[in-house]
């Protein structure tokens, strides 16, 4: 199987294709979406809410990312795997962004990392780049700025529209791989698409982006809840897991588990 590289994700753009990524933090769910095509598996930050139980992604470490990182890059055959640089690990200067994209590729085996930007981070982006590992550049809402941002909230309204199209420019001019959009205006993340050669990926910044992302627990309604306005539920594995649970308990307490089949009687 060819691997999918940064290249080809510029070739996509140039040619007018699209491209999917999804979250991943596992093994097995890393073969599966790799062997259905998706082209970038993220393990991103998220995982701290979603694997590890946090209140929010500001908590997850470097050190607890690593294992995932690895179990992702170990079940991709084809997709690039994308390690998140979790909060605190990356703002403090150029250099520990460097360190810690390195400890990503290194110890953990991704093939690019992301940073969460504005445009006060050029010299990070631009640092990790030179180094020579791909950058994905993080702009429109950047949940781990949350508390600056005043809450999950639609980036690129009224007049910061326009601050964010040159953030994206800023970032792909200190070598920035890709450019994705969280929560943006749709018109503002068809004009940074527009703008920039690199692709761009979006979640909740509509459909100019040249690929889309979404969080595999919410997409597959694993996670219960109100679901953000851009999510696409494509099944419900919650309520498909707890009825099979259900259904184990009641067959154990009634004793049709084991059945014959699954006993070594001889
Ligand atoms: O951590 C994450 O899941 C992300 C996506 C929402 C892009 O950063
Ligand atoms: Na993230």
């Amino acid at each position: 199987v060819r691997k999918i590289r940064t290249v080809h994700l510029a070739a996509a753009k140039k040619q007018g294709e699209k491209f999917a990524m999804l979250t991943s933090y596992d093994y097995l769910t890393a073969q599966i979406f790799d062997s259905a095509g998706i082209e970038i598996l993220l393990v991103g930050d998220s995982a701290g809410s979603n694997v590890l139980g946090h209140e929010s992604t500001l908590s997850i470490t470097v050190d607890q990312m690593i294992p995932l990182v690895g179990a992702v890059a170990a079940g991709a055959q084809r997709a690039l795997v994308v390690a998140d640089l979790p909060f605190g690990s990356y703002q403090q200067s150029p250099e520990q962004a460097v360190a810690t994209a390195v400890r990503m590729m290194k110890e953990g085996g991704a093939h690019a990392v992301k940073m969460e930007v504005n445009d006060y981070f050029v010299d990070h982006v631009r640092a990790v780049a030179q180094a020579g590992i791909p950058v994905m550049a993080h702009i429109g809402f950047t949940p781990q700025s949350e508390h600056a941002l005043g809450g999950y909230r639609v980036q690129g309204r009224g007049e910061t529209g326009a601050k964010v199209v040159e953030t994206a420019r800023l970032m792909e001019e200190a070598g920035a791989f890709c450019i994705l959009m969280e929560m943006l205006r749709s018109d503002v993340a068809a004009e940074v698409e527009r703008i920039v050669e690199i692709p761009t990926i979006g979640i909740g910044a509509g459909g100019a982006t040249t690929g889309q992302v979404l969080v595999w627990q919410d997409m597959f309604g694993l996670r219960q809840g109100k679901m953000a306005r851009f999510v696409k539920q494509y099944a419900n594995l919650f309520d498909t897991i707890q009825d099979g649970a259900r259904a184990y308990r009641a067959d154990v307490r009634s004793g049709a588990y084991p059945a014959a089949e699954h006993r070594f009687d001889d």
